[in-house]
């Protein structure tokens, strides 16, 4: 179609009558910031990229030969809703082996990205009226599918003075008859705070035998800096009651691919099955034989992210510490930083707009990421170290002016 034809408005003459539920729907302002950001490009601004959450990596090559190999090979055609047996086998073992379990293929179930797995198990598990507690600051993407389907979102307060953990006591007083399930994130987005295997522990005392479950999202498990990771689903109690959530988006840098996973138990796959059906049919062939590469090949590159991310944080933090009006913990895991900016005297939404206005850098608010995030920012270290000096320069010279 010439260009032209395509950037006609169209003419509507009826207005569009959503469904009620649409407007319960939240967002993730990445994106929003990320078209910003390009908008000001487009006339002529240098931005600094610190808002998306994505590795600046390449996809790893031996996981991009095995796509290519599988397009050629005739990977082109619907495959099973809950995914390849060859790929649920190799996740089966990779979750068993990384979480200390035993898992079998038919507890896995394979989706386009992590996403659909939070989709899928608040449409399946949640009711309306039903509580969901989720941290606050958090993934948007929690908050807004529990309000979607009509459920009461129980924020749970991650403290910065706790390394943005919480009080288990906190999460006790706020299960209730009502609660149907528990959202953990670790490492977390957007704070980079890391659950221990005490906390996780503690966390399960709390809930106790009741019959809630546990959406275990753990995108970000391979991005430690320190410590190790541990998976509720790996004590025993909570075996059936955890969902847990991982996939290739964040280890092997492949956002792109849209490749994800849930493990769980065999009658929760069937549900998941169903919406996959019902939704997407199934994920995408070549994709999956790529995973499988992804998890059976040389792990190098993963361990070289890490260790390239690290380096990052710690440039990113210490320059942060020295900013007026800044001050930043170094985070434990993913690829985020989280100041606090209550010292600038700006609230977070107008100090990430004249960033990104004024200084060009990229950042988002961390009210995008829930009421608690008043008085922080976020910036994703997912870019080059060179860049990460660009903005902090910018930064700390827009500081000196208006703080
Ligand atoms: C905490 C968390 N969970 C899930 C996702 C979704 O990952 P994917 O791109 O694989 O859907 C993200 C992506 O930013 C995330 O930060």
């Amino acid at each position: 179609m010439p260009k032209d034809r395509l950037m006609v408005p169209v003419q509507t003459s009826r207005p569009l009558k959503l469904a009620q539920r649409m407007q319960r729907l939240g967002t993730e302002t990445a994106f929003e910031v990320l078209v910003r950001a390009r908008a000001l490009e487009a006339q002529g601004r240098d931005i600094v990229h610190l808002e998306i959450g994505e590795p600046d990596f390449d996809t790893p090559g031996n996981i991009v030969e095995a796509g290519v190999d599988a397009l050629r090979g005739g990977w082109t055609h619907y495959g099973p809703s809950p995914g390849l047996p060859t790929l649920r086998e190799t996740v089966a073992e990779y979750v068993a082996q990384s979480r200390r379990l035993k898992v079998s293929p038919e507890e896995v179930v394979i989706v386009p990205g992590g996403k659909p797995i939070i989709f899928f198990t608040i449409l399946a598990l949640v009711e309306e009226g039903d509580e969901v507690i989720y941290p606050n600051p958090g993934f948007p993407i929690y908050e807004s599918m529990i309000e979607f389907v009509g459920a009461r979102a129980v924020p749970i307060h991650l403290r910065e003075e706790r390394a943005f953990g919480f009080d288990v006591n906190d999460l006790a007083s706020r299960i209730s008859d009502r609660t149907k399930l528990i959202i953990l994130n670790s490492p977390h987005n957007p704070t980079g705070g890391v659950l221990s295997e005490k906390d996780v522990r503690a966390i399960g005392k709390a809930i106790g035998d009741r019959d809630i479950m546990v959406l275990s999202d753990e995108i970000y498990s391979r991005l430690i800096f320190e410590g190790e990771h541990f998976s509720i689903m790996s004590i025993p109690e909570f075996r059936d009651r955890t969902i847990l959530l991982d996939g290739f988006s964040k280890t092997f840098a492949m956002t792109g691919w849209r490749l994800g996973y849930g493990v769980m138990r065999p009658d929760m796959v069937t549900q998941v099955s169903r919406l996959m059906t019902n939704s997407n049919s199934c994920t995408a062939s070549f994709t999956q034989m790529a995973g499988v590469a992804a998890l059976h090949g040389d792990q190098s590159s993963v361990e070289h992210m890490r260790e390239e991310f690290l380096r990052r944080r710690d440039v990113m933090v210490d320059a942060l510490n020295g900013i007026k009006g800044f001050r930043c913990q170094k985070p434990g895991g993913a690829f985020y930083v989280f100041p606090n900016i209550e010292g600038t005297g700006w609230t977070s939404k107008k100090l990430a707009n004249a960033l990104l206005e004024e200084a060009g850098v990229a950042c988002l608010s961390g009210t995008a990421f829930g009421s608690f995030g008043e008085g922080y920012i976020r910036f994703s270290i997912a870019n080059s170290i060179e860049n990460i000096e660009k903005a902090l320069e910018r930064i700390s010279s827009w500081v000196k002016e208006h703080v």
